[in-house]
C-alpha cells in the first residue's frame, strides 16, 4: 500500500492464506487433462438417464431439494461408524452390518450424484470426477473390507476399511468444495428476495412487451424475465436457480395441463411462468415469480410473491 492510501484508510491484519487442500481443489477446477473423459462419460450418463420421471426424481425434483446430499450420510455415517466400532473389543458383527448398510446405501448415492453431476459447469464437473472417483475407491474398499472379514480376516478387513475411510473423507472434501464454493445443488435464485424491497414497483411500459416473447427487464439489483401472454404478463426472476442461466432466452413451452412454462436454455429446467414451479430438473428450488399488473397510465408494475 502506498503512503497515501495507508494514511486514509484503516489497516486490516491480512487473512491466513488458503490452505494447500483449497489450492488443490481450485487448480482441479481449472485443469483440463480429464476433459475427454468427462465429454464421453456424461455423453454415457445422459443416455442411460434421459431427462424424464425418473430423472426429475433422481434430481430430487418431488422434494423440492436436491436428493444427492442427504442420501451420502447413509454409506459415510455407516462406514464412518464401523471404523470407529473396530477400535472396539466384540464389534465385529455390528462392523459388517454397517459396511453392507453403507454399500446398499452406496448405490442411491451414486445414481443421484451422477444424474446431477452431467448437468453442471465443466468447472464443477472436473471437481465432481475426481470427487466420484474418491467415493468409488472407497466403496471398492469397503467391499473388499466386508469380503475379508466375512472370509474370517478380520485384521485385513479393518485395514481396509481404514484405507477406505481414508479415501472417503478425500472424496467427501472435494464433495464439499463443489457443494459450498461451486455452489452446486445451491439455489442460485435465492437472494432475489433480499434485493427487492415487498411492494409495488414500476417496472416498463407494457405496451413495450412482445405478445408471446420473453424479455429481459432489470429491478433494482435484479434482472427479471417478462412473458406477456395476451393480457396477463408473467415475471419471474431471470436467473435460473438451477445454476443462474438466463431464462429470457429459453423456450416457452406448455405443460400437461396446458400452462405456459419456460424451459432453461442452459440445462433445460423447466419452470411453470404463473407461479414459478418447477415442472422439470436439474433444478429443484422453485424459481421467484412476481405478481404483476398494469396502471391506467400503462405502466407495469411488480411485487414479489412471498
Ligand atoms: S442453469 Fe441449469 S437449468 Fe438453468
Amino acid at each position: 500500500m502506498n503512503r497515501r492510501a495507508s494514511k486514509i484508510f484503516r489497516r486490516v491484519p491480512a487473512p491466513p492464506g488458503p490452505t494447500r487442500l483449497v489450492d488443490m481443489a481450485e487448480g482441479l477446477e481449472h485443469t483440463g487433462n480429464l476433459d475427454r473423459v468427462i465429454g464421453a462419460l456424461q455423453g454415457a450418463v445422459r443416455r442411460a438417464l434421459p431427462k424424464g420421471p425418473v430423472k426429475d426424481a433422481l434430481h430430487g425434483v418431488p422434494f423440492g431439494h436436491p436428493a444427492h446430499p442427504p442420501l451420502t450420510d447413509l454409506p459415510m455415517g455407516c462406514w464412518i461408524s464401523a471404523t470407529a466400532l473396530d477400535l472396539l473389543p466384540g464389534t465385529a458383527r455390528a462392523s459388517q452390518a454397517l459396511i453392507a448398510a453403507g454399500l446398499a446405501g452406496a448405490v442411491p448415492t451414486a445414481l443421484t450424484g451422477l444424474a446431477d453431476w452431467s448437468e453442471l459447469h465443466r468447472e464443477q464437473q472436473r471437481v465432481g470426477l475426481v470427487h466420484a472417483a474418491g467415493t468409488a475407491t472407497a466403496t471398492l474398499l469397503y467391499a473388499a473390507s466386508l469380503v475379508a472379514r466375512l472370509q474370517g480376516r478380520d485384521r485385513a478387513g479393518r485395514a481396509l476399511g481404514l484405507t477406505g475411510l481414508t479415501a472417503l473423507m478425500a472424496g467427501g472434501f472435494l464433495g464439499g468444495h463443489l457443494a459450498f464454493r461451486q455452489a452446486a445443488g445451491a439455489s442460485h435464485a435465492d437472494q432475489v428476495s433480499h434485493l427487492v424491497p415487498l411492494g409495488w414497483h414500476d417496472l416498463c411500459e407494457a405496451a413495450e412487451l412482445p405478445d408471446g416473447w420473453p424479455v429481459q427487464r432489470r429491478l433494482g439489483y435484479i434482472t427479471l424475465f417478462v412473458l406477456r401472454v395476451g393480457d396477463e404478463v408473467h415475471v419471474l426472476a431471470d436467473r435460473c436457480s438451477h445454476l443462474a442461466g438466463p431464462l429470457h432466452q429459453g423456450r416457452i413451452v406448455t405443460d400437461d395441463e396446458g400452462d405456459p412454462c419456460v424451459v432453461c436454455p442452459w440445462h433445460g429446467s423447466t419452470f411453470r411462468v404463473d407461479d414459478g414451479s418447477v415442472v422439470h430438473g436439474p433444478a429443484t428450488a422453485r424459481q421467484p415469480a412476481f405478481e404483476s399488473r398494469v396502471l391506467d397510465n400503462g405502466m407495469l408494475q411488480v411485487r414479489p410473491i412471498t
